[in-house]
């Protein structure tokens, strides 16, 4: 049951705003993610919930790691461009700077930090698979403040609100 009421519950949430990255014989792949959550100290572990199927869910499957890219305030074009397209059908990375993390995924040089893991379990949770990794290296890289989530910055309604995104991304 997903209905107006339900959203609006889970639009209470307060989440941060990431591109969760992979690599599978050097073809990168990324994603926005909102659904992401603290898991555990010892041993250190995140989980990432994601839909099946994408191009960045496949590369995971296959590549076996991944790299939680944190976005800062500023970084709405960035989230923009990672989470209405897939990288099946275009090349996301294009004139994006980045660099490679311990585990070989890619590193968004405009992040204000990072969450590198190894894939420690995928588990199918309703229509979402919860991708567990173990952290293998982390660090904050920036002062800028975090990204929040705000629903109505991206969607109205389930749909997209493009002429306010592109009011908000100074179009
Ligand atoms: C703000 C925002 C948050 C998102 N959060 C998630 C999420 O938590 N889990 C998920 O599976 N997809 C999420 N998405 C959707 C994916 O980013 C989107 O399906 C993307 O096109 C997948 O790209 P890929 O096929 O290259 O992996 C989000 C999209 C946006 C715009």
């Amino acid at each position: 049951m997903v209905d107006d009421k339900l959203i609006e519950a889970f639009d209470t949430i307060r989440s941060g705003v990431y591109i969760v990255t992979s690599a599978y014989r050097r073809k990168p792949a990324g994603c926005t993610v909102v659904w992401l959550s603290r898991v555990s100290f010892d041993p250190p572990l995140l989980a990432v919930h994601l839909a099946p199927g994408g191009h960045t869910f496949e590369t995971i499957t296959k590549g076996k790691r991944f790299c939680v890219n944190i976005l800062g305030d500023s970084g709405l074009l960035l989230a923009r461009a990672f989470g209405f397209a897939s990288g099946s059908t275009q090349n996301k990375f294009e004139d994006i700077p980045y660099t490679s993390s311990a585990s070989g995924s890619p590193l968004l040089e405009s992040a204000i930090g990072y969450i590198d893991c190894k894939l420690q379990s995928m588990t199918p949770v309703g229509d979402h698979v919860m991708v567990i990794g173990e952290i293998i290296d982390a660090a904050r890289t920036s002062e800028e403040q975090p990204m929040i989530y705000d629903p109505h910055t991206f969607y109205v309604k389930g749909g997209l609100r493009v002429e306010s995104l592109g009011q908000q991304a100074g179009e």
